[in-house]
């Protein structure tokens, strides 16, 4: 039986808590004892029980449905540094801790990873400098890790969709009903600029929910000149028709297919200027990543908590750390560091402008 701990880490995603709830009542069910690390990789380094704390079933009780992440989260500096990663193992050995389930993005995950890697150095330094006893050293051999991607972002290859993005998408797309109301009666035009890094997704998925007249998305840019003739023509069209509203959403990633970064306030500047359209930005911004998962998030992250413990539980040290994903409806198991390789080689394909690979290798499962 393992002392399973839960951790959030990076930005925060509605459905987090679902994954904290679920691995715990799991790792409870199962046998096991359950732990929950507060602020990310800062509460591994801080340590103590006050940052590594036994969760009891009722503990998570009613958070299931709560956005954001109970259990704090943090972008911690100290961790990406060895001596950091030396005192977070004392911290999890000390706590009893021998398997760790991470929800969090790429750069969370692969932390993760490291920490898995590194681990028989770690304790062996621990041990050499009688940090730990021989006993503890013996126990604690190997560390599970298994990763679960809690990001708003949809951006991480090998899963259909990270916990979050669906809650996003559809704040993102209320945020754009409420404008076009407001937009239909000005006949005005609104730039909506969306999160999402380097990635489209919610861009391009609003823009089909809303049915937007035009769109920015970094996997697909096209020259400067090009993107304002295309924009406004399009948009000239749609007004041409009678349309009274013009609905622009703008990824926070979007660039030119020479890499420049485009900006709603660009984008807002050519339809005042071509068009003569009275025009707006709205920049969503955290109410993005804020209020309770949708439906979707909370059934994949309660879905994902149970099997993420399953996977500690199956693992042994020659198991590749696990990451859970969802491919086609289906909760599946992939190798944690081949979905982050995948997923930085999109990233170094759009920083090239290789954007036709950018597309096929979102798209793989596996990198040569
Ligand atoms: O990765 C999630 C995300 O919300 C991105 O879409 C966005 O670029 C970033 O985090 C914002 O980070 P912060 O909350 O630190 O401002």
């Amino acid at each position: 039986k393992r002392n399973i701990a839960v951790m959030t880490s990076g930005g925060d995603a509605p459905g987090m808590n679902a994954v904290v709830y679920a691995v715990v009542r799991t790792a409870i069910f199962k046998g096991c004892k359950a732990f929950a690390v507060k602020e990310g990789y800062e509460g591994l380094v801080r340590g103590g029980p006050q940052y590594i704390t036994e969760m009891e079933w009722q503990d998570v009780r009613g958070i299931l449905s709560e956005g954001g992440t109970n259990i704090g989260t943090a972008r911690c500096m100290s961790f990406r540094e060895r001596p950091g990663r030396v005192q977070a193992c004392k911290n999890m050995i000390d706590a009893g801790i021998d398997a760790l389930i991470v929800c969090g993005g790429d750069g969370s995950l692969t932390g993760a990873d490291k920490l898995r890697s590194e681990w028989p150095s770690l304790i062996k330094e621990l041990r050499d400098n009688n940090q730990i006893t021989e006993e503890q050293y013996i126990k604690h051999k190997q560390l599970n890790i298994c990763g679960i991607v809690g990001s708003i972002d949809n951006d991480m290859a090998t899963t259909d969709a990270t916990v979050g993005a669906y809650s996003a998408l559809a704040r993102i797309c209320k945020a754009v009903d409420y404008i076009d109301a407001t937009a239909n009666s000005h006949s005005r035009a609104f730039v909506v600029e969306v999160m999402g890094r380097n990635c489209g997704w919610l861009a391009l998925m609003a823009g089909i929910a809303t049915s937007a007249d035009y769109i920015f998305i970094p996997e697909k840019p096209s020259s400067s000149k090009d993107w304002q003739d295309q924009m406004c023509e399009i948009v000239a069209t749609h007004r041409a028709h009678g349309k009274r509203k013009t609905i622009v959403i703008v990824a926070e990633g979007a660039i030119t297919s020479d890499l420049k970064h485009i900006s709603s306030k660009e984008v807002k500047d050519v339809l005042v200027e071509r068009l003569n359209l009275d025009t707006r930005v709205t920049t969503l911004g955290h109410v993005q990543r804020g209020g309770t998962p949708v439906v979707f998030d909370r059934i994949l992250a309660s879905l994902q908590g149970v099997e993420a413990v399953k996977a500690v539980l199956d693992c042994d040290e020659n198991t590749p750390s696990p990451l859970i994903g969802l491919k086609e409806h289906k909760i599946v198991r992939r190798p944690l560091m081949e979905a982050v390789k995948i997923t930085k080689s999109v990233a170094d394909a759009i920083q090239t402008s290789d954007f036709e690979k950018a597309m096929a290798l979102r798209d793989s499962e596996f990198i040569e």
